[in-house]
């Protein structure tokens, strides 16, 4: 199997914390297999295939390769189920593309909103501030009505909207909510997810991912500015292995945001790797990279392409603070898609 895409080449075995982990693997069925079937099979031809003819295909290779076995655990089954509704919902990304990347002259875009355009939200965060809502030692978040907050509900329309609608041909729906996180004490819930520096660096599990960013206070190194590795949205991605690693995420995330790492353990070489990228291939690829910081004042935002980018929204030493406004949009047509490929997951699950 080749694959070229650095961040979906983990190799948990050798990193240091999975030093105490036995790893088991799973007999009596080649994932390796199958994962090329599949490749060949579907691949590259995603975005050319009806949903029925990929639901098809993906069934018949899974029949194929698993046949009479017994012998797989309930989770890789699980596992194999859930990839048919991630092949389904990526499907849907690649046929509502209108280019192949949301910004071809860089991995961010970026722009500085004047305090005029904050101001609302800032007062509306101050406001809850004041009545103790903010926790001084960890994340708030709070839901934003961005349409009773005129000015920015005109620029997110006038500029965030229209840069999303060049990409992809979908109806959108704004939604928002503001984020602050505190780090009054150094043992803070997050903690566990940075085993190294660059373990919380992930791709977005949702294919349509792309979500605006509008730091409300200043952001500075200690302060968990955005970071995300440049140009990790132009490595060309295996959709099947990519697939097969959201499913493995989705199964493997633990309540705090960290990974099951004796679950993993227990997975066939090829599924050992999920969407938080960075907890699985170690610092090495991100050494290879120009990874870079967002830092700046009021008003600085950013948008990227969650689902490519290999990102952290980052979180503050201690000491530090991040107060920002996200917004994003719902797609409606996506949402079918997204049932939908519910339905295919239970129907495979009911006949097997
Ligand atoms: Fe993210």
């Amino acid at each position: 199997m080749t694959v070229s895409n650095i961040f979906q080449l983990g190799k948990v075995e050798q990193l240091d914390y999975f030093n105490a982990i036995e790893f088991h693997g799973l007999l009596g069925f080649e994932f390796d297999t199958l994962c090329d079937k599949l490749r060949s099979d579907i691949g590259s031809g995603l975005s050319g295939m009806s949903a029925f003819e990929l639901i098809r295909a993906y069934e018949n290779a899974v029949a194929k390769s698993v046949g009479d076995s017994t012998d797989i655990p309930q989770v890789a089954k699980n596992i194999l189920f859930n990839t048919l509704a991630n092949l389904i919902n990526i499907r849907a990304l690649q046929c509502s593309k209108k280019q192949n990347h949301l910004n071809e002259d860089a991995s961010i875009r970026t722009w500085n909103l004047e305090n005029e355009l904050t101001s609302k939200v800032v007062e509306f965060v101050h406001d809850l501030e004041r009545q103790g809502k903010v926790k001084q030692n960890g994340l708030s978040v709070f839901d934003y009505e961005l349409k009773k907050d005129s000015k920015l509900l005109e620029w997110v329309q006038n500029v965030y909207r229209p840069t999303i609608r060049a990409h992809v041909d979908e109806g959108m729906m704004p939604v928002a909510h503001v984020r602050v996180v505190n780090a009054s004490r150094a043992d803070n819930f997050w903690m566990p997810r940075y085993e190294h520096e660059y373990a919380n660096f992930h791709w977005d599990s949702t294919p349509y991912s792309f979500p605006l960013i509008v730091y409300l206070d200043e952001v500075g190194e200690r302060d968990g500015p955005f970071s995300y590795v440049d140009s990790s949205d132009k490595l060309s991605q295996d959709y099947v292995l990519r697939a097969m690693h959201m499913a493995v995420h989705n199964f493997s995330m633990l309540k705090d945001g960290t990974v099951d790492k004796k679950l993993i353990s227990k997975l066939p070489r090829v599924l050992r790797q999920g969407d938080r990228v960075g907890f699985f291939t170690g610092a090495g690829p991100f050494e290879e990279m120009n990874v870079k910081k967002v830092l700046g004042s009021r008003g600085t935002t950013v948008l990227f392409d969650g689902f490519h980018l290999v990102h952290d929204g980052g979180f503050p030493q201690q000491g530090g603070s991040r107060c920002s406004l996200f917004v994003n949009f719902r797609f409606p047509k996506q949402r079918l898609y997204k049932h939908a490929a519910n339905l295919a997951e239970r129907w495979m699950r009911f006949r097997s």
